[in-house]
């Protein structure tokens, strides 16, 4: 397990890449089995030019990966509490919100949807949510049991992050970890990448962003 970061470490993390050349990208991960394609989502999104990823993990999410096949940084709740000790110290939902350019949840299982619907923040991930830029991109990848899919609250709740302005990555059909065979499955990783390139800055914007601060 990789040790919970201190203040310095934190801090210096976040700042390494503070060029407007580099685009940011937050990944978001909960507890759905899908959860275990993390270490290749990642690889796959470190090979386009320019970008730079962070992971955000619920506890529950480690379950289906080892933090160590991660090749970058990732954030859980431990890391929250244990860097904020006294009034000076920066928040790292806050930190984490304020570095991201993107912010992609995959996988978004049944839980995390919910409380994004209903605007529960009781975790890094669902406070980094609560608090995002509305005018940066949020992209979702749900994916759960086909019985749970098919309940009527999800589509309720998948329209209201659709409301919110949220881009859905749509789950797909077939045969799943559990057995059972239908919707529900997390989009292929390929489908995630390609989704999130789309949001890339043209090369024209990167030279206006040289400047920028984040
Ligand atoms: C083996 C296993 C697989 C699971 N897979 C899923 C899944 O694919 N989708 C889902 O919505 N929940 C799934 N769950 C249930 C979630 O892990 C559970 O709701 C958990 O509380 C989610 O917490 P989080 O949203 O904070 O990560 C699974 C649970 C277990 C034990």
């Amino acid at each position: 397990m990789q040790p919970a970061c201190d203040l310095t470490s934190v801090s210096s993390a976040l700042s390494l890449s503070s060029t407007g050349s580099t685009f940011r990208v937050l990944l978001g991960v909960t507890g759905s089995v899908a959860a275990l394609k993390l270490p290749l989502l990642v690889s796959q999104l470190l090979k386009i030019p320019g970008i730079d990823v962070r992971v955000v993990t619920t506890d529950h999410a480690t379950h289906f990966y080892d933090i160590g096949e991660v090749p970058v940084r990732v954030y859980t709740d431990k890391d929250e509490w244990e860097m904020y000790k006294t009034r000076s110290d920066p928040v790292l939902h806050i930190e984490l919100r304020r570095w991201a350019d993107l912010l992609v949840i995959a996988p978004l299982d049944a839980n995390t949807l919910g409380k994004i619907a209903s605007g529960i923040c009781d975790n890094l991930l669902t406070c980094i949510v609560r608090a995002w830029d509305m005018s940066r991109p949020l992209l979702f990848c749900p994916a759960m049991n086909t019985a749970m899919w098919q309940h009527p609250i999800t589509a309720q709740q998948v329209a209201t992050l659709q409301g919110f302005g949220y881009v859905e990555i749509p789950c797909i059909s077939k045969k799943l970890v559990c057995g059972d065979e239908g919707k529900g499955a997390m989009a292929e990783v390929s489908t995630i990448v390609d989704a999130i390139q789309q949001y890339l800055p043209k090369p024209a914007e990167k030279i206006t962003a040289q400047g920028d601060e984040h």
